[in-house]
């Protein structure tokens, strides 16, 4: 969703911001804008488009100061064009704001700003809250002597009367020496530099230039004087003392290293960022699992009634799987619910109920609300989270990280397998406290799990065979994806996938579902996706093959290695390595992820970036 990025030091900000922009273009965004103070006056820049198109417009005008802000805009109120694109500006054209969020009480505090004189240009909610802000600002102006950090009080003052999200900066005209920084529910990181701050929606704009980083906590307003230490205040208007971190993220992570696109360097790099979720967690001579994040609730765990597993989109499909490993390994209860309708749905919940929030960005809005939720009634909160220091990481008591590195690619594909890593580690820990697995077993699927990456790296060797395959169904309209157990919901995946970036409708369904309704749409032109692995209820799954068969489906089949009965039927195979039915979801996605990825590209559909979408969802 929505990118902020600022600068104040010495540098000129403009290509610090332009690039900042583009390392922000995976969150997903339809208008791009800067402003910059020059000659002690802010000027602005904005276009509808990408910050491509930004640049064109911007030409060769002037783009000289040492001090700006630039956003991407994912439209919320108002269309993505030219006007609603931030930064907004003060009626005085004084104040100049970026915005990431959703100021919700925007019309009430519009009525009241529009009875006072205010007059508005835009659509957005963004608007309204900087000319909140200046008018906080001219009455504070009136009753004050001095002109001393009344900006740093009237934002203060303004956001105390706002309802709902942001991460915002601010620019004031002829102050070329400070920004300031807010934010609540929405992602703000602070770069330190030497006599310069950078801030940004993520880390990626700022890690070429700094590795020392403040988290802004929700309620927190920074003012960042380039000749000063950073302030940090509450909207209680208490001084706060940063917690500055390094960040351990690299520049390469966050460039495609000679892939045409991220989504498949992603998909490549999942050997390597299984071996570092798995890193350390394994104790090579015992077999036994240390999750250093969930050791001291592993009782309360044991103990619970239930765990509820709350997500959206493909982390959702994750926790999916987590339920069938954890309640198959671990006999404990688990229920998966959409974080967006859990939230309002009035859930029983209690002291006894342990809720893991699974998320990538860590910052996803339905969840956090959620995991609020859960932690007011008491139940137990912990985290799956792929980024590190994210709003969710900070929410729960505990948890574990994924580590599977910056994913860029809007379409989630390492943080699935790493996320699916990670349940896997945790029913198998539950199952060895619990003594529901034999050792023997127990040894043996730890061995399994960690032969995944090597196996994923034969996987990976089909990708030309894969490419053939879509480039016979690339034209396709519409698409079925079956699967059971645990790799129904790899069907779920590979269905989100392929409609995500080739925008080709597709369903995924249990295989023995489809005869209670989706058999209806099959033909001689339908395409249809089957998981039957050799360990998952394989005979079951041949029945359904023969049932797609007889009304003429064109089948594409993942099979184990050596498959005889169900290569005979489908009109392609891709082979998955043998393992075990618990692993086979690490493996049996790998070739979906890359069918969708060459269907997408033969449709000519730009898969980083796919229409309407955005990376991190930090709106309702
Ligand atoms: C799909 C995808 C989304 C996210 C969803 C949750 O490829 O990326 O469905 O999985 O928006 O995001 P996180 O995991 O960041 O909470």
């Amino acid at each position: 969703m929505c990118g902020i990025v600022a600068y104040v030091g010495s540098r000129r900000a403009y290509p610090i911001l332009i690039k900042g922009l583009q390392r922000l273009e995976y969150r997903g965004y339809d208008s791009a804008g800067i402003g910059l103070i020059e000659n002690n006056k802010i000027v602005t820049y904005k276009k509808d488009g990408k910050v491509n198109d930004l640049i064109s417009f911007i030409g060769d005008s002037s783009t000289d100061g040492t001090i700006g802000i630039g956003h991407t805009r994912w439209a919320t109120h108002g269309p993505p064009n030219q006007i609603n694109s931030h930064p907004h500006s003060s009626s005085n054209g004084k104040f100049s704001l970026i915005h990431n969020g959703i100021i919700e009480n925007y019309l009430t505090l519009k009525i009241a700003l529009e009875k006072k004189g205010h007059v508005f240009i835009s659509d957005t909610d963004s608007e309204v809250l900087i000319h909140l802000i200046e008018d906080v600002y001219n009455s504070l102006e009136k009753k004050s002597s001095s002109n001393n950090d009344l900006l740093y009080q009237a934002i203060i003052i303004a956001l105390n009367e706002v309802i709902g999200a942001y991460a915002i900066v601010i620019l004031e005209q002829g102050n070329t020496q400070e920004i300031f920084a807010a934010r609540k529910g929405s992602p703000l990181v602070i770069g330190i530099g030497n006599e310069e701050y950078f801030v940004a929606s993520d880390a990626s704009p700022i890690i070429e230039f700094t590795n020392k980083v403040i988290y802004l906590n929700d309620g927190e307003v920074a003012k960042l004087n380039k000749n000063e230490d950073v302030i940090v205040k509450t909207i209680e208007n208490k001084i706060k003392s940063p917690y500055v971190q390094e960040l351990e993220q690299t520049l390469e992570s966050i460039e495609k290293g000679g892939y045409d696109h991220f989504m498949l360097k992603e998909i490549f790099e999942q050997p390597k960022s299984i071996i570092d979720t798995l890193r350390g967690r394994i104790n090579p001579k015992t077999n036994d699992i240390i999750l250093g994040g969930i050791i001291d609730h592993e009782s309360r765990i044991l103990s619970a009634d239930r765990i509820i597993i709350i997500a959206c989109g493909t982390s959702w499909h994750s926790g999916l799987i987590g339920e069938y490993l954890i309640e198959d390994l671990a006999r404990i209860n688990v229920e998966v619910e959409y974080a967006s309708e859990f939230r309002y749905k009035n859930p029983i919940l209690t002291k006894k109920d342990v809720v893991i929030a699974i998320s990538q960005s860590g910052e996803t809005a339905d969840t956090l609300a959620a995991l609020e939720l859960a932690k007011e009634k008491g139940a137990l909160t912990l985290g799956i989270c792929n980024v590190v220091g994210s709003s969710i990481t900070r929410t729960t008591s505990g948890g574990t990280y994924t580590h599977a590195g910056p994913e860029i690619g809007v379409a989630s594909t390492k943080a699935f397998t790493t996320q699916v890593t990670v349940l896997t580690l945790i029913a198998l820990r539950l199952s060895q406290l619990k003594s529901t697995v034999e050792r023997n077993n127990y040894d043996f699927l730890i061995k399994e799990l960690r032969l995944v990456p090597q196996k994923i790296e034969k996987l990976l060797l089909q990708n030309d065979m894969i490419k053939e395959i879509a480039l016979k169904f690339y034209k396709a309209t519409n698409f079925l994806y079956l699967g059971r157990g645990v790799n129904f919901p790899v069907a779920l995946e590979g269905a989100l996938k392929l409609k995500e970036i080739s925008y080709i409708h597709a369903e995924g369904y249990p295989a023995a579902e489809m005869k209670h309704g989706p058999i209806a749409l099959i033909d001689d032109e339908m395409p249809i996706v089957v998981i039957a692995n050799r360990k998952d209820n394989y005979e079951k799954v041949v029945s359904n093959i023969q049932e797609v068969k007889a009304r003429g489906g064109k089948l594409i089949a993942i099979v184990t290695e050596g498959d005889q009965e169900v290569k005979s039927l489908a009109d392609y195979c891709i082979e998955i390595p043998k393992c075990f039915r618990e692993i086979s979801p690490l493996l049996t996605i790998i070739p979906l992820q890359l069918l969708s990825y060459h269907i997408a590209l033969l449709r000519e559909c730009n898969v980083d970036q796919p229409r309407n979408l955005a990376k991190s969802v930090t709106v309702e």
